[in-house]
């Protein structure tokens, strides 16, 4: 019999559902579950959502729609444990633990830490952690308490969460330096087609960007999103290439090889960007469609999302239970 594997991946609750987070984490992870020997932990990143916005209302909106999302693209909350990171407390017990071994100058080097305090740098400000909250700083800490938590040991993610994983890595071969074989460190597992997604400007679609396409928007909405992709200023009639074009890229993720390789003869003939851009609103609207139908169910029952949650947690916690009690042992926090 082949080991099991444990996956896991969670996606922060910070505003609505984008195509990034469906073509990157939710689409493969879903179908990643459907192995045999995979247990998959799909998971809300709550309290992630805490470094980067302090609208309550926003936070509690968006994990639900990202809930409706994983649902409505396929999960089978009965096949995977899907649960908030927010109900695990042992999570966070653990993240205290890993950060009395996580050192400093690790965390110095995180991307998002240093991009922050880079930019202050560039403009200038005496103070290069201004406006930068032990959130951001400990982030990693807190994404290791996640998977470790779970002894998973792959982790799909994007190529931005590379050094997360690797940090990872670190963080639990240091404990178990220290206290004995017990965490596992867990590799990513990264999809060199879908893990650098373009947004509309070509930056990674991501929500702190501001360039992410939604998926369960309207159809004027979204087609109002795909006329702002940015492109260069070729005209029609002029072949264009497609490797690096932020419409043909995004196309590529949600098609058929089939349909790329005659969109790829339209860039060569030289098709208008406005005609590109009309070609895949109609692919994308037709690939959405199926999940916007689901998800326009779902949101309607909230219950039914609520009851999947609770559910879950209770399966995450009967792991998560016996994997800190373990830990806090190995530690010499335990009775007398
Ligand atoms: N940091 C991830 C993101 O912003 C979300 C996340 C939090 C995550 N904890 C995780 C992803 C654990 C994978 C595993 O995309």
């Amino acid at each position: 019999m082949s080991k099991e594997h444990r996956v896991l991946t969670g996606i922060t609750t910070t505003g609505v559902p984008h195509l990034g987070n469906l073509v990157g984490a939710v689409l493969p992870a879903i179908k990643a579950s459907e192995r045999k020997d995979t247990t998959s932990f799909l998971f809300l990143a709550d309290y992630h959502s805490l470094i980067k916005s302090s609208d309550s209302e926003l936070r509690h909106r968006s994990s639900f729609d990202i809930a409706a999302c994983w649902l409505a693209c396929g999960l089978d909350p009965k096949k995977v444990i899907f649960y908030r990171q927010s109900d695990i407390p042992h999570i966070f017990e653990l993240a205290w633990i890993l950060s009395c071994l996580a050192s400093k100058g690790l965390l110095n080097r995180a991307h998002a830490y240093k991009a922050a305090t880079t930019d202050n740098e560039a403009n200038k400000t005496k103070d290069i952690d201004k406006g930068i909250n032990m959130g951001l700083f400990n982030y990693p800490v807190l994404m290791a308490a996640d998977i470790l938590m779970f002894k998973a040991d792959a982790v799909p993610v994007g190529q931005d969460q590379k050094q997360h994983i690797e940090m990872t890595r670190d963080i639990a071969l240091k404990f178990n330096h220290h206290y004995g074989d017990i965490l596992t460190p867990p590799e990513a597992v990264i999809d060199e087609h879908t893990g650098v997604l373009p947004g509309i400007d070509g930056r990674k679609m991501s929500k702190s960007y501001n360039n992410t396409i939604p998926v369960f928007s309207e159809e004027e909405a979204l087609q109002k999103v795909i006329m702002k992709i940015k492109t260069n200023s070729l005209e029609p009639g002029e072949p264009k290439d497609s490797s690096d074009c932020n419409i043909f890229n995004i196309y590529k993720a949600i098609s058929t090889n089939e349909k790329v390789d005659d969109l790829q003869k339209l860039y060569e003939e030289g098709i208008a960007w406005g005609e590109a851009k009309k070609i895949l609103f109609g692919e994308l609207n037709s690939f959405l469609k199926p999940f916007k139908d689901e998800y326009n169910k779902i949101i309607k029952d909230k219950p039914y999302v609520e009851k999947a949650l609770i559910e879950g947690s209770e399966k995450a916690l009967s792991i998560s239970g016996p994997i800190i009690k373990e830990v806090r042992q190995a530690i010499g926090i335990k009775g007398f």
